[in-house]
């Protein structure tokens, strides 16, 4: 009998989760100026606003934080944690780091300089907006299929070999201090890089000495992928399809925040000691000492665990199906839906379901809030509101590639009959979606404005 599509788990622990009105929900969507990242977390019914740091740990990750060992220099739980890093990865040297983007942070810090440039096959708003701050160019090179919700490819995360290896040449590799990949490609709506692309982007950036970093948030998912829909590797299994990916890297920055299974932390690893040994002195000033880096020993000691349930194929399996039945019920309530279903999330293109409300008046955010207001569903917008951003040359401002919301699924928390409801939610919101208006923006800041930004519903649909 094939492995029937259900939880790997049972449960233990549970969190009771709060109901709401419509009319609760509307004036608290009101009283957060619009924006849902200003919503209180107990007054959402199912949170879909990420799956970063809202895994549910196992209870072999709960046990080992017991034994977390909290000495400032040298704690046990850093050896644990360097050791999964070490087996998993394949990296010798290893920095921890609050989360993600303190990896990202203290790389680019040490790598980049103001007016230098970072392709990347798109970079995330954390990325970016790390980049930016230092006055740099980050720098989005994937492949036109991921701009194509309705192309149903196998890859569409990947890099575009062409024309990154035309903006080399173009930008010259003296510009370029470092170059990147995100596996997967979260900001094209989740979607792998082949072993092939991955093979091939490494070659290119090493042709022209340029040092290659993976941001390697959902490895695992990413190499899932590989093993299913690549040929040549359905035999490998996902451990060593993993290392493989990053032997051809000379480093990656991670948010353990997803496919370690946590609630935070993160890494920079690399194969350079004196890199290392650069990026340990601005670790220490930004995160904190070498053997901790902004974490807890217990957070150490969790990451060590997740790092190795996140690659379990009996897990990989039951999170690629439960993401694929979300997409499904959002398609069966006609919704559009990105195809294919990424690994942590399913996209829905707001252009498409909303198609009266242009990019400027935010069509994502609008279906978001509508989401939120029928049924108490947090989801994220992923385009015009999020990624819109000046030029740091020109000033001329750059719109996003798409205009989609997100739903990120938290790693073990919901259940086939979240999902259920989640379409029925999806279904009163469509049937109503002529009269959903566009939004407008009555206050922002300069960089990552999403997280902060105000804005109000425009008086009538155009
Ligand atoms: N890179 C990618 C591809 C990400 O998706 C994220 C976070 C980061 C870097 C930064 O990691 O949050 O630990 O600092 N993405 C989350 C999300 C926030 O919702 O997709 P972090």
């Amino acid at each position: 009998m094939p492995i029937p599509f259900i939880e790997p788990f049972r449960i233990k622990v549970v969190e009771p989760i709060k109901q709401t009105t419509r009319e609760e929900r509307q004036r608290i969507l009101a009283d957060a100026h619009n924006n849902l990242f200003g919503v209180a977390a107990e007054d959402v019914f199912i949170d879909f606003l990420t799956d970063s740091g809202t895994n549910a740990m196992s209870d072999r990750q709960w046990s080992a934080m017991m034994v977390g060992d909290e000495s400032y220099a040298g704690t046990r739980s850093f050896a644990r944690f360097e050791a999964a890093v070490q087996e998993v990865l394949g990296f010798p040297y290893v920095l921890p780091t609050h989360q993600g983007r303190g990896a990202e942070g203290v790389l680019f810090k040490t790598m980049v300089s103001a007016g230098q440039y970072v392709p990347n096959n798109r970079h995330f708003d954390t990325t970016q907006a790390n980049l930016l701050a230092l006055g740099a160019h980050p720098v989005d090179l994937a492949v036109p299929e991921a701009s194509d919700p309705q192309r149903d490819l196998p890859f569409k995360g990947n890099m575009d070999l062409e024309k990154l290896e035309a903006f080399i040449q173009k930008t010259g590799p003296g510009n370029i201090p470092v170059g990147m990949l995100t596996v997967t490609n979260n900001s094209a709506a989740g979607q792998p890089v082949s072993m092939a692309n991955l093979r091939a982007t490494a070659e290119i950036y090493h042709r022209h000495g340029i040092p290659f970093f993976i941001d390697a948030c959902r490895f695992a998912e990413n190499a899932w992928f590989i093993k299913n829909r690549e040929p040549g590797y359905a035999d490998r299994s996902v451990g060593e399809i993993a290392r493989e990916m990053f032997s051809y890297a000379d480093g990656c920055t991670m948010s353990a925040k997803k496919d370690a299974i946590v609630n935070i932390g993160g890494f920079i690893a690399c194969r350079d000691e004196n890199l290392k040994l650069k990026l340990a002195e601005r670790l220490i000033i930004q995160e904190g000492f070498l053997t901790y880096g902004g974490l807890a020993g217990r957070d150490l000691e969790a990451i060590a665990v997740g790092l190795r349930e996140g690659i379990s194929e009996d897990y990989l399996a039951y999170r690629e199906r439960h993401t694929a039945y979300l997409g499904d019920v959002l398609r069966a309530a006609g919704m559009s839906v990105y195809l294919p279903t990424g690994g942590h999330a399913v996209y829905v293109d707001a252009a498409q379901t909303l198609p009266h409300i242009p990019p400027a008046q935010f069509p994502g955010v609008a279906l978001a809030n509508m989401l939120y207001i029928e049924g108490g569903v947090r989801t994220v917008e992923i385009g015009s509101l999020m990624f819109s951003h000046p030029d740091p040359d020109t000033g001329q401002v750059l719109t996003a590639p798409n205009e989609l919301v997100r739903f990120a699924i938290p790693r073990r928390v919901y259940t086939r009959s979240h999902l259920d409801y989640v379409g029925e939610v999806a279904s009163v919101v469509v049937r109503q979606s002529e009269k959903i208006r566009g939004l407008e923006i009555t206050w922002a800041p300069e960089l990552l404005r999403h997280f902060i930004a105000k804005l109000d519903w425009v008086s009538s649909a155009n």
